[in-house]
């Protein structure tokens, strides 16, 4: 078993980027990103659009994220996660056939929510898992992640009211069920155990990031 003491080197971090400015003071040169003095307003006008856009969704993504960053810990979070996920099943099983659209909206819900989640997972959790020499479980919910996707991929080929509709979402919901135990049950208390204070806390920032940039 690997021990897990020293501060492990992130594998993010932009801040060693250097910024190479200039200071040649050669004043004659034109970049190539140089533009005439009439695009000058237009170039300004669609800076003011482009940030109003960025403000308007970062507030949004701010309001999701304030939200899910209260949840505790990175284990505590995906665990919600995997909780409102199999909610949504249960939403999805208690229909009938009649009810193509609210299948079909469902079926949205819960794409959206499984990728934002396989993300997080597979951008950081699942990396940490194999830093800490646990790539044996890394690889396994990994790739039941590829199966997760197989089953998105037929719902999405399936016609809403199709007679075998539900069969397949209760396949793919115990697939949900019986991996979500085992992260939760196994592997995340196993690791998060073997975790120091700070090494956690970092996980927890950067699940929260990509779930920021995936709301
Ligand atoms: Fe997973
Ligand atoms: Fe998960």
């Amino acid at each position: 078993m690997a021990t897990r003491t020293q501060n492990r080197p992130s594998s993010r971090s932009s801040s060693n980027r250097s910024n190479s400015s200039s200071s040649s003071g050669n004043t004659t040169h034109r970049s190539a990103f140089s533009w005439g003095d009439g695009a000058g307003p237009i170039i300004a006008a669609a800076l003011g659009g482009a940030a109003i856009g960025f403000a308007a969704n970062y507030g949004r993504k701010a309001l999701m994220q304030g939200i899910k960053a209260a949840a505790g810990d990175w284990d505590e979070i995906l665990t919600a996660e995997h909780d409102a996920t199999l909610a949504l099943f249960d939403k999805m099983l208690a229909t009938d056939a009649t009810q193509t659209f609210r299948r079909r909206m469902l079926l949205t819900k819960l794409c959206y929510s499984i990728d934002k989640h396989a993300y997080e997972e597979e951008m950081v959790v699942y990396p940490a898992l194999r830093e800490a020499n646990e790539t044996a479980d890394a690889d396994h919910l990994e790739h039941e992640h590829g199966q997760v996707k197989t089953f998105i991929y037929e719902l999405g080929q399936m016609a809403a009211d199709a007679p075998n509709w539900l069969e397949k979402v209760r396949e793919f919901r115990d697939l949900i069920s019986r991996h979500a135990h085992m992260e939760e049950e196994q592997v995340f208390p196993r690791f998060k155990d073997e975790l120091t204070e700070e090494q956690n806390a970092r996980i927890t920032s950067m699940v929260n990031r990509d779930g920021f940039w995936m709301a």
